[in-house]
């Protein structure tokens, strides 16, 4: 919706550096999902809590308590759903919080599930308030009431579900009400990736797609990535497409370089619209602070993308700040663009003023 008239409604222009899933994607990522936990790569905490939960829940013979996967898009929280399944030898369901609209929508899900399967609840946080109430009882007593009939003849039947792992995935775990987040028996936080992960997810995948790539190949796509194993994989995908067309196939350092440059993507993993955010903060603005909307309106593009698409990662970049007075761009956003701040941004006592502390 555009609620700022100023703006243009501009079309959703493909990121090569979004963190979210495009139609490509998604078909190349069910090709290069790690199976299995060793394959799995990174998130050593995670793994290995995981697989003492898993291990022990199969030496008991038992079902694996639930688990609630937290963390940015793009992390691994689908793909560790999955390895859960695989690891327990179990058959998994796929669905989604805003896909279950109905209390009823849950109740037949919940009802056709065999025992021990594992039910993966994606965007766990998008849940209508009756199925998330439904939801709390499934979990607890693997049990659920089902409302029949309307009005005073209403009446709940008391239905058993056999027992089964649920496994729920939110990129905004603050979002979820505390008896929901409370009913999960372990809760695995994705942190962002290291560089060397990242360059063995990008060795990994090369293998998988047959593309050649040397270890500072790797190292090159791997710093742009944004600590994120789904852009690390697409950015491959366009590197070997430049190696294909425009050398012999092979990546190097350079040919990465380039390739990524022709895609706009800069050495830290800033593309078009971010530089451009922060370019108009600096030479428009000098620096900031300056409001959302006015900063939105001079990148040509809406609001929410702006806030919702670029500023995250600038944020987490140490390159934007959210003050209270607006958006300013910090010594390290001049920097990164070869200027230098004025004295009064580069000194402590300015910057202090400038920041709002
Ligand atoms: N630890 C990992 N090792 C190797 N590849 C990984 C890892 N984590 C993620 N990937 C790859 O990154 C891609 C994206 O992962 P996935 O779909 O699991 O992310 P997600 O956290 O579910 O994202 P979203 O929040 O958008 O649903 C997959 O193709 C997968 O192959
Ligand atoms: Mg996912």
């Amino acid at each position: 919706m555009n609620w700022d008239d100023t703006t243009d409604a501009t079309p959703d222009t493909e990121r090569l550096v979004g963190s979210v899933a495009d139609h490509e994607d998604q078909a190349v990522e069910a090709a290069l999902r790690p199976k299995d936990l060793g394959e799995f790569i990174g998130q050593e905490k995670v793994r290995e809590q995981l697989d003492l939960v898993l291990r022990a829940a199969r030496a008991r013979g038992a079902t694996a308590d639930h688990v609630l996967l937290s963390g940015a898009p793009g992390l691994g929280k689908t793909t560790l759903s999955m390895i859960i399944a695989a690891e327990m030898g179990a058959p998994i369901r796929i669905t989604s919080g805003p896909a279950i609209q109905h209390a009823g929508d849950l109740a037949a899900i919940l009802s056709s599930l065999q025992e021990g399967e594992v039910l993966f609840l994606d965007e766990i946080h998008r849940m209508s308030r009756p199925a998330e109430e439904m939801l709390y009882m499934a979990m607890e007593d693997y049990r659920v009431d089902v409302i029949v009939g309307k009005g005073p003849g209403a009446t709940a039947i008391p239905l058993e579900l056999p027992p089964f792992t649920l496994v729920g995935a939110t990129t905004r775990a603050g979002l979820l009400p505390p008896p929901l987040r409370d009913r999960f028996g372990f809760t695995a936080h994705m942190e962002f990736y290291e560089p060397a992960e990242l360059e063995r997810v990008i060795h990994r995948s090369a293998n998988l797609l047959e593309v050649e790539i040397d270890a500072q190949g790797a190292a090159e796509i791997a710093g742009r990535s944004r600590g994120t194993p789904r852009i690390a994989n697409r950015l491959l995908r366009r590197v070997r497409d430049y190696a294909q067309v425009k050398a012999d196939g092979h990546i190097t350092r350079d040919i990465a370089g380039v390739a990524l440059g022709v895609y706009e993507v800069d050495g830290r993993g800033l593309d078009r619209l971010d530089r451009a955010v922060l370019e108009a903060l600096i030479k428009l603005f000098g620096g900031g602070p300056v409001g959302l909307s006015t900063l939105a309106v001079a990148v040509g593009e809406e609001r929410e993308t702006v806030e919702e698409v670029a500023e995250p990662f600038l944020v987490r970049e140490g390159l934007l700040a959210r003050t209270p007075r607006g958006r300013v761009a910090t010594p390290a956003a001049w920097a990164h663009l070869g200027l230098t701040p004025p004295q009064q941004i580069r000194g402590t006592s300015g910057q202090q003023d400038l920041f709002g502390t």
